[in-house]
């Protein structure tokens, strides 16, 4: 293996490559706050979303988008709540030696632009995230408007943001099913007017890997200036091809990937956090970047998102569903007996997953749930806490037959709030 250190604008690493390849840092945006919470039904309370977003943190997410700030003043308080308390944060990001960047989204509006950056600018690192549509079917029939006003919209909208902050992203919602060459066009603008990175949703989850990857390359070969920006995918899994589509964008030169915790989102859902993160984990040499995700902080982000949002994972969901790493028939159960890696691609460890044949429930005495809860990360609790934790879930064993690892964190959260 080669060793080699590797310097991007604040970020020096020691790591190891098992071939000599130059990697680029990928830059994870974590967008469950604000995509993930249009899904259907789920609304978080401001002390929730703050507690997702120390766990992000922790976790070792790059960049979160906070919320929609001009989208209700409870949205705003959320989102300048997290700049404020998780913006400056170092816990865990020793090794990534920044904290998180905080952004906000905002529509293509000097009303909009204004309120986010009220709300973003108490972070250390903070980011405006405009957008505009781009494809003829919403400028026909969602805004009214021609290509030409499309383009004015999107660069008077980006010279503002960057009148106010360095850091500005433009997203041309629904690229697509946008026309490439208009897309370059409005792109080269933006890039003028002082956008640093482009992010290109897939917003309806339409294109094919293949096609999504192709378009990547194209904006970047043809946008006039597009060398000196960060490219970034954003894709929607409505025919089941959001990850797939996101990595397609990685080998074609996107080096930011926004995703969601569990893949939670508008309809179908965004991009997998986790799927995209181990799938580079499982096959480093396959993709020209690294990333500094704590991998096995992913397990314990995905329960408490799953018990905040009420959003529950699928149990044969990769990575993160409660089967995704049980054996159920004889002849798998004794190839992995004989050795792990005949039925498994990665360990349960690396994402955070321990004693996946522990079973909780009401005889289970104070070790082993102290053991649960110390790789769930509440290990650190006073001694009464503990106790309290413990009576508490000694009632629960009473009623359910089986205590999960989300009962646990609902139970744990709950009792962090409260007391
Ligand atoms: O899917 C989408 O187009 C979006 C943009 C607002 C970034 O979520
Ligand atoms: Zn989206």
């Amino acid at each position: 293996q080669n060793t080699r250190t590797i310097v991007f604008p604040n970020f020096k690493l020691n790591r190891c490559f098992s071939t000599p390849v130059s990697k680029e840092k990928l830059i994870v945006f974590d967008t469950s706050l604000r995509d993930g919470e249009q899904s259907p039904g789920v609304t978080l309370t401001s002390e929730e979303k703050l507690e997702i977003a120390r766990h992000l943190s922790s976790l070792g997410v790059d960049v979160i988008e906070a919320g929609f700030p001009i989208a209700s003043p409870g949205d705003f308080d959320a989102v300048a709540r997290i700049a404020k308390e998780v913006g400056p944060l170092m816990n865990g990001r020793e090794k990534i030696g920044k904290p998180m960047v905080i952004a906000g989204l905002a529509r293509a509006t000097e009303k909009d632009i204004k309120r986010c950056h009220e709300a973003v600018s108490h972070a250390p690192l903070h980011r405006i995230h405009t957008f505009l549509a781009t494809s003829d079917i919403h400028l026909k029939h969602k805004l009214k408007i021609d290509r030409e006003e499309c383009i004015r919209r999107a660069a008077s909208a980006v010279a503002y943001a960057k009148s106010l902050c360095e850091d500005v992203e433009f997203s041309s919602e629904d690229s697509g099913r946008s026309d490439k060459d208009f897309l370059c066009k409005v792109l080269g603008k933006v890039i003028e007017a002082g956008a640093t990175t482009l992010n290109i949703p897939d917003t309806v989850g339409y294109t094919s890997p293949e096609e999504y990857g192709v378009l990547i390359k194209y904006l970047i070969e043809n946008t006039p200036g597009g060398h000196k920006v960060v490219w970034s995918t954003h894709c929607h899994n409505d025919l089941g091809l959001a990850t797939a589509n996101t990595l397609s964008g990685i080998l074609n030169g996107a080096r930011q990937v926004e995703v969601t915790i569990n893949g939670i989102g508008e309809r179908a859902g965004n991009t997998a956090l986790e799927e995209v993160i181990m799938n580079i984990h499982t096959h480093p040499s396959s993709y020209p970047v690294f990333h500094t995700i704590n991998t096995q902080q992913i397990y314990r982000t995905s329960t408490l998102v799953s018990s905040l949002s009420g959003m529950v994972v699928q149990p044969n969901k990769s990575i993160v569903g409660a089967n995704a790493f049980l054996h159920e028939s004889g002849i798998h159960q004794d190839g992995v007996l004989k050795h792990r890696q005949t039925y498994e691609i990665m360990s349960p460890e690396d994402v955070g997953v321990f004693n996946v044949n522990l079973v909780l429930g009401k005889l289970s005495g104070r070790n082993a749930f102290r053991s649960r809860i110390t790789e769930l990360g509440y290990g650190d609790m006073a001694e009464v806490d503990f106790n309290k934790a413990f009576d508490r879930f000694k009632e629960l064993a009473d009623s359910k037959k089986r205590i999960t690892d989300h009962d646990l964190l609902a139970l744990l959260s709950d009792q962090v709030t409260t007391d």
